[in-house]
């Protein structure tokens, strides 16, 4: 059964998961607020990666950063100069729009986002202001990053920047991780954490908001063993869609191999790099979204953020709005240590043999709001009899366990109560005492819990609870005194 985008976000509010920011004076585009239940799934997702990505490996480490740097680290970074969109405004009512963004929706192809050919193509298809119908202007830059004040004066030398992305603070704290790390290669940090930025048009639900939260890590490689990855077996027989950028020029569809092969055609740029989208489709595939549902798009030339040499999007298949970006994996090279090193003259390298050696960075970057968009859109599904069930990977779920008296009376009641402070010591549970049996299964498929325990009349005679399975509403009996063992097992299942 198809499902809208109106039903999805429906159904984000009516359960705590997600809701507009500030909504009782009319929200506020592109800002977001996650409910009770909205909030729990982030935190496992969040956890999830920083698990995948940094506590199960010896060779990357964490870094929690301030969001607001030095100014200066964002004209060495070239952000104030280079992190833009290309717009146009409308002749007649001075509206804003990404001149891109008009063209795709338009579903006009754009294999070159230089703003000679945009406004070529806006001018060839005759795209007029969406509003007004006005004439649109040539595109002119729009630098997406926030600003605000330090300090008591409010003046041009108190600007200083909300980040646009967290991977700044791991390059100039890079001294600090050489040492960390022992004075070897390779190495990454990861960092996550709230970032902004100024986005002429916010939408798509959470797709494209102001303020989110982005996760990545800096892996840094000799590139002189760019293309010694010892770990790239582990991810080489991912087979998926791939989407050169010489195919998209040729109009050719993306093509379905492996990243061995895809590696062997010489189409990444370095074995590294291969690697990391690798582990990231495994991470992506370990959280529920499927294959079918992803693709691995390279970016156009023209397309490429200011440091990066090669970037590849892994792009999720949302029926509401097509295949768009969920994670970018960038080849930066040297170019952000090697501005940090002019601008500060600090020296940013690792001392390796002989050699002093500026690595080469490759970045993974994913954002929470347009993950958790996929994850939920993927665990999204309509019983036959039109009901709402949100089949999230248990370790996703906002609660594990749901705990309910078949009927609202005494005993009822406090053997549930009992059930469940014995099950929260050790999974995460709730308790539902309110209407009837089946709305208290429905509110829980809803949220995408996955284990129900009720408490029924044989309780009293055996002492036995059944618990349902959330994505197949099939029912076991189980002596209470197995429940941990049992809520266990499933889970390992
Ligand atoms: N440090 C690299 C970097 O910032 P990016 O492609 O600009 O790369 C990384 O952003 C990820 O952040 C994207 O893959 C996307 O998931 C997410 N993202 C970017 N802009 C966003 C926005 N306006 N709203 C929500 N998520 C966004």
């Amino acid at each position: 059964m198809s499902i809208t985008l109106e039903e999805l976000v429906s159904l984000c509010k009516r359960r705590g998961i997600i809701f507009p920011s500030s909504e009782i004076y009319g929200g506020f585009a592109g800002f977001f607020d996650y409910g009770p239940v909205g909030v729990e799934i982030r935190r496992n997702l969040l956890n999830w990666w920083w698990d995948f990505f940094v506590r199960s490996r010896d060779d990357v480490f964490g870094l929690y950063p301030a969001v607001i740097m030095n100014p200066r680290v964002w004209v060495a970074s070239g952000h104030v100069e280079r992190f833009i969109d290309w717009i146009v405004e409308c002749k007649n009512c001075h509206r804003l729009y990404r001149a891109d963004e008009l063209l795709e929706e338009k579903n006009i192809k754009i294999t070159d986002y230089s703003p000679e050919v945009l406004s070529k193509l806006i001018k060839e298809h005759n795209i007029r202001c969406p509003v007004c119908g006005g004439e649109l202007s040539e595109p002119r830059k729009f630098n997406l990053m926030m600003e605000t004040y330090i300090g008591p004066i409010k003046d041009e030398t108190a600007i200083a920047y909300l980040r646009p992305e967290t991977a700044q603070a791991m390059f100039v704290n890079f001294k600090l991780y050489v040492t960390y790390a022992r004075n070897k290669l390779p190495f990454g940090i990861a960092a996550y954490g709230k970032v902004f930025r100024n986005e002429i048009s916010p939408r798509g639900f959470i797709f494209r908001c102001r303020e989110f939260e982005i996760a990545e890590i800096e892996y840094f490689i000799d590139p002189e063993q760019a293309n010694d990855c010892p770990y790239f077996h582990e991810v080489d027989k991912i087979t998926v869609k791939i989407w050169t950028k010489e195919m998209q020029k040729r109009g050719k569809e993306p093509k379905e191999m492996s990243l061995g092969d895809a590696y062997n055609d010489g189409i990444f740029s370095n074995m590294w790099h291969a690697y990391w989208v690798g582990k990231s489709l495994e991470w992506f595939l370990k959280i529920g979204l499927s294959i079918e549902h992803l693709r691995v798009r390279e970016h156009l030339e023209t397309e490429l953020a200011h440091y990066a040499v090669q970037t590849f999007d892994i792009e999720y298949y949302f029926p509401f709005i097509g295949w768009k970006e969920i994670e970018g994996i960038a080849n930066r090279t040297d170019y952000d240590l090697k501005r940090h090193m002019k601008f500060s003259k600090e020296k940013l390298y690792v001392p390796l043999g002989g050699r002093k050696v500026v690595p080469y960075c490759i970045e993974p970057s994913w954002g929470v709001e347009r993950t958790f968009f996929a994850v939920i859109t993927e665990a999204y599904t309509k019983t036959s009899d039109g009901k709402t069930v949100l089949k999230l990977h248990p370790k996703l779920a906002p609660y594990l366990v749901g705990v309910y008296p078949l009927l609202s009376k005494k005993p009822f009641i406090e053997k549930a109560e009992e059930i469940y402070k014995m099950l929260k010591k050790k999974f995460t549970c709730f308790m539902d005492t309110s209407g009837s049996i089946g709305r208290r299964y429905t509110r829980a498929d809803e949220i995408g819990v996955p284990f129900s325990i009720t408490i029924d009349h044989q309780t009293f005679e055996d002492d036995t609870v059944t618990i349902r399975f959330r994505d197949t509403r099939e029912q076991i009996r189980v002596k209470i005194s197995d429940l941990p063992q049992t809520i266990e097992k499933l889970i390992e299942e």
